[in-house]
């Protein structure tokens, strides 16, 4: 009877240790799998929303076109906008080009002129998307303040 006692508690003792052991591990496995579907802890932290509305919004807003123009560079959108943003606006402000209205030729001198002064790049086929766009959309102004007179009846000053 006495000897059975003992293995009756050392069976019970065994048991607990086991059951503590399984709660230890069942912890484990339940952190581990929490840490794999959260691994920034957010839960903990309070919502993420803003941090992925800011990210999202970034990446909405970077070549959002208002009003027809491209936000980020103020050029005009029209045919072959991203080309002229992705090759002429690496070096200087889409200003410059902007405030530079010309006629094709002139683009076109002006581009050469990058080209074998500026280490701007040969544009290849994207030349012609490039001078098209500017050409369409920053031609040169038709007049300047005031149109040329013409028709002047010119006298000539008495000494
Ligand atoms: C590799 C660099 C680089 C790239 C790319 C580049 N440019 Fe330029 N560009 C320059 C530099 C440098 C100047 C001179 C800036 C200054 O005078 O402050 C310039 C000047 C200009 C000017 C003013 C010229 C003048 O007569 O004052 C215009 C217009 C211009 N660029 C248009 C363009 C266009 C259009 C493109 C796309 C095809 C382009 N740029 C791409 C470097 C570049």
């Amino acid at each position: 009877m006495e000897e059975k006692n003992t293995f009756h508690k050392q069976v019970k003792a065994i048991y607990r240790l086991m059951l503590g052991l399984f709660g230890i591990f069942g912890l484990m496995v339940a952190t581990i799998l929490y840490i794999m579907a959260d691994p920034d802890l957010s839960f903990f932290r309070g919502s993420t929303a803003d941090t992925t509305y800011v990210a999202v919004s970034e990446e909405d807003d970077f070549d959002k076109i208002e009003n027809g123009i491209h936000v980020r560079t103020g050029l005009v959108d029209a045919e072959g906008l991203m080309t002229v943003v992705n090759n002429c606006t690496n070096c200087h402000s889409a200003r410059l080009v902007i405030q530079n209205r010309m006629n094709k030729e002139r683009w076109i001198s002006t581009i050469r002129w990058m080209q074998e002064t500026q280490n701007l790049w040969d544009l290849g086929k994207n030349e012609d998307i490039i001078v098209d766009y500017l050409v369409t959309n920053y031609p040169p102004k038709k007049k300047g303040r005031r149109e040329v007179l013409t028709d002047v009846d010119w006298y000539v000053l008495e000494e």
